[in-house]
């Protein structure tokens, strides 16, 4: 083999190799080739219409290929049968645009009401609140402090140091806690999400939620939120090509039983060391300089 041939040859050997390990380094624990099992209390009525539309349209598809192949054998062209001129038939075709229309119409109602139900309801008011912002290329997540509640996140304060919008004297921000890359959730109860990006559009994906959200900068989307139905541990992976490094923007998710939630969030949080008054609830040890 000539020189360059075997360099190509091999560049492409090592190309495959690093497939090979990316594709192993996949923490899917479930199918692989069908819908990863789902875990979010709204992933039940999505996987419901998905199944939903397979059937319809995979039944309809079966009819339609196997009345065609038949019409073709029997009206095949046959030395001495003449062709027959057909002008349709107009009941037939008043019944078969009528049904369609009339499940186009239901599937449309029924999305829209689960899209309202998953998105434009409003959360909970117990709800967990966490704060996800991604930046190339990683995710920077917030959680409330012992007070329960994030600081006010403004699209327009986001900064390279400020990646959450947060104002530094905000008391509700000041007991807050943050991670990289790593996401817990408590089971079976509401998290609402706070998302936004520090530079391009990146995307909240993580299949087993049946959740996709991108995150334009200059917005925060505060209308998402989740109820994880089962623990177990997942990826949350950028789904916009942000940059080279998009294919490594993924972070830790797990969702854990939630006396196993209180012990990670207590292992985050620094001990207060000082006395905690009533005037001031946020504990002087825990304020941010
Ligand atoms: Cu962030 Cu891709």
């Amino acid at each position: 083999m000539p020189a360059p041939f075997k360099c190509f040859t091999r560049v492409i050997l090592i190309s495959l190799l690093a497939l090979v390990s990316a594709a192993h380094a996949e923490v899917r624990q479930t199918s692989v080739w069908w819908l990863p099992r789902n875990v979010n209390m709204f992933g039940h009525e999505i996987d419901f219409i998905f199944y939903l539309i397979l059937w319809l349209t995979g039944v309809t598809a079966v009819a339609v290929f196997s009345v065609m192949i038949y019409f073709l054998v029997k009206y095949r062209a046959r030395p001495g049968i003449p062709a027959i001129h057909s002008h349709g038939n107009n009941a037939l075709e008043v019944i078969w645009t009528t049904i369609p229309v009339f499940i186009f119409l239901a599937l449309a109602i029924y999305g829209n009401e689960q899209w309202t139900q998953m998105r434009l309801r409003t959360p909970p008011a117990d709800a967990l609140p966490v704060a996800v912002v991604g930046e190339q290329f990683g995710w920077n997540v917030r959680y409330p402090g012992p007070d329960g509640k994030l600081g006010k996140m403004v699209a327009s304060k986001v900064a390279k140091d400020n990646p959450f919008g947060i104002d530094p004297a905000d008391p509700e921000g000041l007991d807050d806690f943050t991670t990289y890359n790593d996401i817990v959730f408590p089971l079976n109860r509401p998290v609402r999400l706070y998302l936004g990006s520090k530079d391009v559009i990146h995307a909240f994906y993580v299949p087993e939620f049946r959740l996709y959200q991108d995150m334009v900068p200059g917005r925060v989307y505060d209308f998402v939120w989740l109820k994880a139905e089962a623990t177990g541990n997942f990826q949350l992976a950028c789904n916009q090509l942000c940059g080279q490094g998009h294919y490594k923007m993924f972070g830790k998710l797990s969702v854990v039983e939630e006396a196993d939630y209180q012990t990670w969030v207590k292992s985050k949080t620094p001990a207060p060391t000082a006395s905690v008054e009533k005037s001031n609830p946020v504990p002087v040890s825990l304020v941010k300089k």
